[in-house]
């Protein structure tokens, strides 16, 4: 599932309120039938991962990046490094000159690695990979990805997410195809619900922010680029 909408519509929001960071001032959330607020909190939290847009990497090494979030995971080497190669961090890893051991920035290492602000969306990625979870929320996942990368990650995504619930925001609308089912929200409300086909036949919200991003792809007051775009293999 998607969420989409405006900066400052609610998705993160609602993200926090189904994790309960807070619990909603008025309504329910449900699952199962069942307030959230019934579950024992530590069980409800342990079915999901999350990846949060404001996410931090820690001053660790690059194993306990990830194992901070799962702490009870066997072969843990083996693991860390499907996550972080499901997270294509191959760059990471390469750099890390000491493995999983390798820390992550010179703070308290002067041996450690620094990464660029991509490196580190996917490595706070691959930490969501690595904890167990039978739903998967990803708040923004790829908004300081390179093309490249990010056409990798949506990729993984298809084939990581097989049978498993997944909940994303992306603000690009090209990633929400792999949805199957997208919520638009607008001041705290979900103003549209359905599929990609249903809201661009429905003309409303959801179809005016794909015109947006559409409008830029197709090129259309440029024909010279046009024709140079069509020439590339
Ligand atoms: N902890 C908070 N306390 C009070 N208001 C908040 C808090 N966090 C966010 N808000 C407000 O709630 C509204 C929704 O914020 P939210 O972060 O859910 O938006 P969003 O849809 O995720 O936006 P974006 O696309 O920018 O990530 C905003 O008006 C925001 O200022
Ligand atoms: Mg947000």
């Amino acid at each position: 599932m998607a969420l989409v909408g405006l900066n400052g519509s609610g998705k993160s929001t609602l993200i926090k309120l189904l994790l309960r960071l807070y619990d909603p001032d008025s309504g329910v959330i449900r699952i199962n039938g069942t307030d959230i607020r019934e579950y024992r909190l530590s069980d409800l939290r342990a079915n999901f991962s999350v990846y949060f847009q404001d996410m931090r990497n820690y001053c660790f090494s690059l194993r306990d990046n990830l194992t901070i979030a799962d702490n009870g995971r066997e072969n843990v080497d083996e693991a860390a490094v499907a996550a972080l190669n499901d997270s294509h961090c191959g760059d990471i890893l390469r750099k890390a000159g000491n493995g999983l051991d390798t820390s992550l920035t010179r703070f308290f290492d002067p041996d450690g690695i620094e990464l660029s602000g991509g490196q580190h969306q996917k490595l706070a990625l691959a930490r969501a990979f690595f904890r167990r979870h039978t739903a998967l929320i990803l708040d923004e996942p790829s908004s300081n990805l390179d093309p490249r990368a990010e056409h990798e990650i949506f990729q993984s995504l298809q084939t990581l997410t097989q049978g498993k619930m997944t909940i994303f925001t992306s603000h690009r609308l090209s990633n929400v195809f792999l949805a199957d089912r997208i919520l638009v929200l607008e001041k705290g409300k979900i103003v549209e619900d359905g599929t990609q086909e249903d809201l661009l036949k429905n003309k409303q919200r959801y179809a005016e922010l794909f015109r947006y991003q559409q409008e830029k792809y197709l090129l259309r007051k440029e024909p010279e680029l046009k024709s140079h775009a069509n020439s590339l293999d």
